[in-house]
C-alpha cells in the first residue's frame, strides 16, 4: 500500500512510483521527517536521530533534527511551518503527536483548488494530528501519495482546540528537510512579457527566497522551487521539487541551517498573511505538490505534467482537443466594430480556425483602458446587435464564439463604481492606488462575489458563449477589506483568493461546456490554482516566437503543454519588434494551445495558404502535443538553439522540434540527441529514413537549419 505504518516503531513510509517519503514519531511525540528520495522498502528507515547529535553550545539538539512541522520559540531558528501567537502574547508552540488516519483516495480541500483522484486505488492519504498541550492548538499534517507516479501532496489544517484566540502569522503547507547543502536551487523568474526564465544557483550556505506579495502568484516569481544535485541535468540526476497549488501571494524558501542541512518550505507569505482563530475555528492551508525525480528535470516535469493535466485540471475540456482560435486583441486592440470582427471571422473560417475570441473593448464605453470594468453590458456603438447578435453571426459561420472578461476589476469611471464606491479594495483615508487605471473588487466580500457571479453568468448565458478568457491586469494595493474588523484585515488577501475561487467554481460549474482560459497580463497568474478551474492559461503577452521559446521552455518545468496558450501574431512583433517567418511562429505555437492573434484579413494569399496548412497540421498533431510525454533537449537560454520532443502516450510516434535562434557561419548541422525512445525500436522520419531508438538517443538526429530564427519539426513514426 502507498502508506505503510509500523506501529512498533511509529514509522510511516509513503511510497509511490519511484519515491518514498518517511516520517517517524519520537518517543516524546515529535513528528520527524526521516527521508524523501528514491524508493526504499516500507519501514526500512527508522527513527534514529543519532545523525543529529547537537553541539555543546548554540542551538538545541532539536534544532538539528528534521522536524516535519517546525514551530518557533523553543530552539528552532529556521522558517517555521506554523507560527502561532497565543493569547498570552507569545508564539512558543510545541506540537506533539495525537493520532493519525490512513485513508484511501484523496479528500478535497474545502474552498481551495487541489489535485484529486477518480478512483480510490490511485492514491492513499495520511492525516497526522499534532497538538500543543498548553494552548490546545491542533495541526493536522495532510499527505497524499499517488501510487503510480509518486507525486506527493502536502498541506496542513490548523484548528484552535483551546479556549482563547490564537493568531496564525505563518503557515507553510510543506516544510521538508534535506540532508546537507550541496545542492543547486532551480526556479523560474521573470517579469511582464518575460515570464519564467530558468534560474540555477548553488545554494551553499545561503538562503533562497522566492515570494509574491502582489495578491497573485505574479510574473516575477512562480510558486515553484527545486533543489537538485550539482550534476543534475534535464535527463539525469536527483531533483526535489515543490509547486504550490495557489494563485495568491506565496513564499517559497530554502534555508540552510547552522549545521549545513537544508530545508525547502512553501506556503503563505507572512508579510501579507495573518489569520485569527477563535476557539473551534480552523484554517486550511493550500496544497503543495512535491515531486522527487532521479531522472533530471524532464523526469520531474513529466510527473507534474501528467498530474496537473489529468488530476488537477477538470471539466469536459480536460481531455478534449483544444480548438484552434483567433483572438482579435493584437489585430484591433480596442478599435473594432461588428463588421471588422466579422471580416476576421470569415477569414478564420477559410483557414479552418474553430473558435473566434472577442477580446477587451466590447463592453461599457471602453475605447481605452481607463473605464467600464465592472459594467458587463455590450457597447452598442461597436456591436449594434450586442454580444448575442455577434455570437449568432459567428456561430452561423460555423465557428465557436468566445469572449474576454476581467471580472475581478472595477474602473473608477464605471457605473458599478458610481453605485458602489466601497466595493474596491481600499483603506479609508488613503489614496486608492491605480494600476492600468483600475482598482480591484474586494472579493473577500460575499455580496461582491455574488455580483461578479451574476454579471459573468449573465454574459455567458445571453451571449451563448463557448469560451471565456478570464483576465486580471493588476496586482493588489491597499489589500485590507474595510468590511473586516481590524484584527482580521491582514486576512484580506487570502479571503480574496477564497472568494475568487468560489466565484470561479460557481461560474465554471454553471457552464460546464464552456472552455475557460485564465490570463493575467499574459502569464502573471500561471499556477496550479488557476489550472484547477480553467484547463488553460495565456502564457505571456509576449507573442514573439523567439521570446516564446524561453517562456514556454521555462513554463514547461511545471505545466503541461495542454495548459499553455500559444498564438501566431503579426510581424514585426508588437512586443519586441522582431520579424520571424510565419513557419517559425507556427512551429513554436503548435507546442501549446494554438491560435492566431493578428488581423487575418491583412495576410497575403501566400500567408493564408501557409496559415491554413499550419492549422491543419495543428489539428493532426494536437492529440500528441496535448497528451504526449514532453522532454526538453536544448535550452534556448544560451541563444543558439532550442529543442524539445514529445512522445505519444503509446510510444508509437515522436515529434522532435528544433529551433535555431542565432545563426553562425561554417558550423555543421546540429545533432539533437533524443531521449526515452525504445532502444531497439525503429523510427521513420518524414523522408522515410529509419533510425533505431538507440541511434536517435546516442548519436542524435542531424538537423541543418540555415539563418536566424529558423525551425524544423520532425515527426517520427515507430515501425
Ligand atoms: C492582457 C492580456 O494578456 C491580453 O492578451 C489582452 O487580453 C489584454 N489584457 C486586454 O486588455
Amino acid at each position: 500500500m502507498p502508506v505503510d505504518y509500523r506501529e512498533q516503531d511509529h514509522i510511516f513510509t509513503l511510497s509511490g512510483g519511484k519515491i518514498s517519503y518517511v516520517l517517524g514519531v519520537t518517543p516524546d511525540g515529535r513528528l520527524m521527517n526521516l527521508y524523501w528520495g528514491a524508493r526504499v522498502p516500507d519501514g526500512s528507515v527508522c527513527c534514529d536521530l543519532s545523525d543529529y547529535p547537537g553541539f555543546a553550545s548554540f542551538d538545541l539538539p532539536e534544532y538539528w533534527q528534521p522536524a516535519e512541522v517546525p514551530t518557533l520559540g523553543s530552539g528552532w531558528y529556521g522558517t517555521p511551518a506554523v507560527d502561532a501567537v497565543n493569547a498570552q502574547g507569545d508564539h512558543v508552540t510545541d506540537l506533539r503527536y495525537a493520532g493519525h488516519r490512513i485513508l484511501s483516495g484523496k479528500k478535497p480541500l474545502p474552498g481551495l483548488p487541489a489535485t484529486y483522484t477518480e478512483a480510490d486505488g490511485e492514491a492513499e492519504s495520511l492525516e497526522i494530528d499534532l497538538r500543543d498541550p498548553l494552548t490546545g492548538l491542533e495541526a493536522t499534517a495532510l499527505y497524499t501519495v499517488y501510487a503510480a507516479s509518486g507525486a506527493l501532496t502536502r498541506s496542513i489544517r490548523i484548528r484552535n482546540g483551546g479556549t482563547a484566540p490564537i493568531t496564525l502569522r505563518g503557515v507553510m503547507s510543506a516544510s521538508v528537510p534535506l540532508w546537507g547543502s550541496d545542492y543547486d536551487a532551480v526556479y523560474l523568474k521573470g517579469g511582464w512579457a518575460r515570464e519564467r526564465s530558468v534560474v540555477r544557483v548553488p545554494i551553499g550556505r545561503t538562503e533562497t527566497c522566492l515570494y509574491s506579495q502582489r495578491g497573485a502568484s505574479g510574473h516575477e516569481s512562480s510558486p515553484f522551487l527545486t533543489l537538485c544535485a550539482r550534476n543534475t541535468d534535464e535527463l539525469s540526476g536527483e531533483v526535489w521539487a515543490a509547486s504550490f497549488v495557489y494563485s495568491g501571494s506565496f513564499c517559497a524558501k530554502i534555508d540552510v541551517n547552522n549545521g549545513g542541512n537544508s530545508r525547502l518550505s512553501m506556503g503563505m507569505n507572512p508579510q501579507v498573511f495573518q489569520w485569527l482563530l477563535n476557539p473551534g475555528e480552523e484554517f486550511q492551508a493550500p496544497e503543495a505538490v512535491l515531486v522527487y525525480s532521479a531522472e533530471g528535470f524532464s523526469g520531474m516535469s513529466r510527473i507534474y505534467h501528467r498530474l496537473y493535466r489529468t488530476r488537477l485540471a477538470r471539466g469536459v475540456w480536460r481531455d478534449r482537443p483544444r480548438p484552434v482560435l483567433v483572438n482579435n486583441w493584437e489585430a484591433t486592440y480596442f478599435n473594432f466594430n461588428e463588421e471588422k470582427i466579422l471580416d476576421i471571422v470569415r477569414e478564420a473560417k477559410k483557414l479552418g480556425i474553430e473558435l473566434f475570441v472577442l477580446d477587451d473593448g466590447w463592453f461599457g464605453r471602453r475605447d481605452i483602458d481607463n473605464c467600464s470594468l465592472g459594467d458587463w453590458t455590450p457597447d452598442l456603438r461597436k456591436l449594434p446587435n450586442g454580444i448575442a447578435g455577434l455570437s449568432a453571426k459567428v456561430h452561423a459561420e460555423g465557428l465557436m464564439f468566445g469572449i474576454w472578461v476581467e471580472p475581478e476589476m472595477i474602473s473608477p469611471d464605471s457605473d458599478l463604481y458610481r453605485a458602489h464606491p466601497d466595493w474596491c479594495l481600499h483603506v479609508d483615508g488613503r489614496t486608492r492606488t491605480l494600476e492600468r487605471n483600475q482598482l480591484i473588487l474586494d472579493l473577500s466580500r460575499k455580496e461582491v462575489q455574488d455580483y461578479v457571479i451574476d454579471a459573468i453568468c449573465n454574459v455567458l448565458r445571453t451571449g451563448n458563449v463557448d469560451y471565456v478568457k478570464w483576465d486580471m491586469n493588476r496586482n493588489m494595493t491597499e489589500y485590507f477589506s474595510m468590511e473586516l474588523p481590524p484584527e482580521r484585515r491582514m486576512e484580506t488577501q487570502h479571503r480574496y483568493m477564497l472568494g475568487l475561487y468560489r466565484a470561479m467554481e460557481e461560474i465554471t460549474s454553471a457552464f460546464p461546456q464552456v472552455l475557460f482560459e485564465s490570463c493575467s497580463g499574459g502569464g502573471g497568474r500561471f499556477d496550479g490554482g488557476m489550472l484547477y478551474y480553467m484547463p488553460q492559461t495565456w502564457t505571456s503577452d509576449n507573442t514573439d516566437a523567439i521570446a516564446r521559446l524561453s517562456i514556454q521552455y521555462g513554463t514547461s518545468f511545471v505545466h503541461p503543454l495542454s495548459a499553455m496558450g500559444a498564438h501566431i501574431s503579426a510581424v514585426p512583433n508588437h512586443q519586441v519588434g522582431r520579424t520571424t517567418s510565419l513557419q517559425m511562429r507556427g512551429d513554436v505555437a503548435v507546442c501549446g494551445n494554438f491560435g492566431f492573434e493578428l488581423d487575418l484579413a491583412k495576410m497575403t494569399d501566400e500567408e493564408k495558404e501557409l496559415a491554413a496548412k499550419l492549422v491543419a497540421r495543428t489539428k493532426e498533431l494536437r492529440g500528441l502535443t496535448q497528451t504526449g510525454e514532453f522532454t526538453r533537449l536544448i535550452s534556448p537560454q544560451d541563444g543558439k538553439y532550442a529543442a524539445w520532443q514529445i512522445v505519444s502516450e503509446d510510444g508509437s510516434e515522436a515529434l522532435l522540434c528544433v529551433y535555431r535562434i542565432l545563426s553562425c557561419a561554417a558550423t555543421p548541422p546540429i545533432r539533437v540527441k533524443m531521449a526515452g525512445l525504445e532502444a531497439d525500436a525503429e523510427y521513420t522520419d518524414p523522408e522515410g529514413r529509419t533510425f533505431s531508438g538507440a541511434v536517435l538517443e546516442h548519436r542524435g538526429y542531424s538537423v541543418w537549419l540555415r539563418g536566424d530564427f529558423t525551425s524544423r519539426l520532425i515527426r517520427f513514426k515507430k515501425k
